[in-house]
């Protein structure tokens, strides 16, 4: 069964420590929203974070559309059970599981979420270990099962430098081979693929340059950690006007009763076949 497009231009995480930034979420624009009870929380703070979080999911609506995704902490390669209570008590859209680097892992986390009541809540994955490119194949192989529920994999940029010992130049050349391995094993599967965060939040070039690589690279968005990053994001990753008018002219050309049965057309002086109907579709569907 196909899964819906759901836009991911702009995922914001917030800490669950934070209740004054989660209460803002609801208005901000962002297509989803991270809970982080892992590396934005200190690890005195666990316990009222879960708290705070359980507080916030049962007083705050969410902005229309907007998809909640809760990140979790693991204990030894396997999900922590209270942050997994917590996860399915709140009910949100997905649980995002950090440095991911065994298919164990999604299984633990699907059978502790199945057996707290979270049937339907789906699986994010952060891929931002050594170990965890090496094995992308197997991990995102055995999520991809609609019973496992991986819909997306997420780029760990600051974890992957910290444990490759790589440097993070200015368009981070340094780690593009991973960033591409994680996209194409996303779209191997038929899953979504986002890009790792920008640090330097005060810097509106560096990080509209950095969108634009994340576009180039082939990623569906990219998270955040500031609300200033929303709408440079949102406008980086959707469909430019140019895009979406020749879509329109592709899909119109194929469907023209003149054109009935053909299966390569010239359209704006240049060859289309059928896969760039089918292309266009797919790209207005996001921009639906
Ligand atoms: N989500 C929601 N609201 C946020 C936010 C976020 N990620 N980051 C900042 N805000 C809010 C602040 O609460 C502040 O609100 P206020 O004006 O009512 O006080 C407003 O936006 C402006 O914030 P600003 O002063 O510019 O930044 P800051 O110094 O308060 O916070 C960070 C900077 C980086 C600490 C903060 O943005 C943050 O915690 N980001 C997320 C970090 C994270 O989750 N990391 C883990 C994954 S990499
Ligand atoms: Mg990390």
């Amino acid at each position: 069964m196909p899964r819906p497009v759901r836009p991911r231009r702009s995922v914001l995480y917030v800490p669950a420590a934070n209740a004054k930034a989660m209460a803002k979420t609801a208005q901000l624009a962002c297509d989803a929203v991270i809970y982080d009870l892992e590396d934005a929380v200190a690890e005195e703070s666990k316990a009222e974070a879960r708290g705070l979080l359980a507080s916030h999911f049962r007083e705050a609506a969410p902005a229309t559309g907007q998809e909640r995704v809760i990140r979790v902490n693991l204990r030894a390669g396997a999900p922590d059970g209270e942050d997994i209570e917590a996860a399915a008590r709140c009910a949100p859209d997905a649980v995002l599981l950090p440095k991911v680097e065994e298919p164990q892992t999604l299984l633990d986390a699907r059978r502790m979420l199945d057996a707290s009541g979270g049937g339907g809540i789906r699986l994010w994955a952060m891929v931002e270990t050594p170990l965890g490119i090496v094995n992308l194949r197997e991990i995102v192989q055995a999520g991809a099962p609609d019973h496992v529920g991986l819909d997306c994999l997420v780029a760990g940029v600051n974890d992957l430098a910290k444990e490759t010992s790589l440097p993070l130049p200015e368009g981070r050349p340094t780690i593009q081979h991973w960033l591409s391995a994680i996209v194409i094993h996303a779209r191997a599967f038929g899953m979504d693929a986002l890009d790792g965060v920008y640090n330097d939040f005060r810097d509106e070039a560096g990080f509209a340059a950095e969108c634009r690589q994340g576009v180039l690279g082939g990623f569906d968005g990219k998270t955040l950690i500031h609300p200033s990053q929303i709408a440079p994001a949102n406008a980086a990753f959707s469909p430019t006007e140019e895009a979406v008018r020749q879509a329109r002219q592709i899909i119109a050309a194929f469907e023209d009763p003149a054109n009935a049965g053909k299966g390569v057309l010239v359209v704006d002086g240049k060859m289309v076949e059928r896969l760039h109907a089918d292309m266009a579709r797919k790209l207005l569907a996001r921009t639906a």
